[in-house]
């Protein structure tokens, strides 16, 4: 039984203020039916009093520490509370030249530092337009399977993220996304069939209040990684309730 996770990433965005309005996210959402993560911006960590949900970094660097301005360590987001990372978001790896083999490096330096790893995969429209749709998953997902171990990859969760979905309203049908989901539970089943029917698998693209239900009902859909609705906490809690 696979316990849905809704998570809402921030990204460049948020303030104190809006850190106060989530003290309420819970009020009306089932503890017990969903697991509920926010990973905002890092200046903001230190801001949350005592939640009642999970806090999460949006990224992390394989090292543990020195001389690398700008970057956090999985040891510094654990000090702020945090219990869950997301690694390998495609806007890092276009904005900040992530490569597989380094999202597969931060994923290991969460697990080890016992984090959870959130770690993105998903295609451009040219990708899927060329038909290259599984390969390109393929690709992503073997880069995790030769560094971890079954162990470690049972420790972490996936986030299918088709590119063309992020922040442009056009969300992946219920049947494109659960295609995709199935595909990768599928893949990742030969190496370790076990893991690959416990793993959670969230979607992330353009889920809202209104469509988050039908994505959250197909059969290898376990939640969504939340962009824009995660930053209004009346729309983010009706998709923490959809999933729960
Ligand atoms: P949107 O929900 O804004 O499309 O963003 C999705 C996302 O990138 C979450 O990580």
């Amino acid at each position: 039984m696979r316990k849905p996770i809704v998570a809402g990433n921030w990204k460049m965005n948020g303030n104190r203020s809006l850190v106060s309005e989530f003290s309420s996210l819970m009020h009306g959402v089932d503890a017990d039916a969903v697991d509920v993560i926010i990973c905002p911006p890092a200046c903001f960590l230190g801001s949350f009093v005592a939640p009642d949900f999970a806090l999460g970094g949006q990224t992390l660097s394989e090292l543990d520490n020195g001389a690398h301005t700008g970057d956090i360590s999985a040891e510094m987001l654990k000090e702020f509370g945090c219990r869950y990372v997301i690694v390998g978001h495609s806007e890092r790896r276009e904005d900040h030249c992530e490569s597989n083999a380094l999202v597969a490096a931060k994923a290991l330096k969460a697990i080890e530092s016992g984090l959870v790893p959130i770690i993105c995969v998903g295609e451009s429209l040219a990708t899927r337009e060329a038909g290259e749709l599984e390969g390109f998953l393929a690709a992503q997902l073997d880069a995790l399977t030769v560094s971890l171990t079954a162990e470690q990859l049972s420790k972490t969760v996936i986030a299918y993220e088709p590119i063309w979905a992020i922040g442009t309203g056009v969300t992946a049908s219920p049947e494109q996304a659960q295609d995709a989901h199935a595909f990768i539970r599928g893949h990742l089943a030969k190496f370790d069939a076990n893991v690959a029917a416990n793993i959670q698998i969230l979607y992330g693209g353009s889920v809202k209040a209104d469509n988050a239900e039908e994505l959250f009902a197909q059969a290898d859909i376990d939640g969504g990684l939340i962009g824009g609705a995660s930053l209004k906490v009346d729309d983010f809690r009706k998709i923490c309730q959809a999933a729960g």
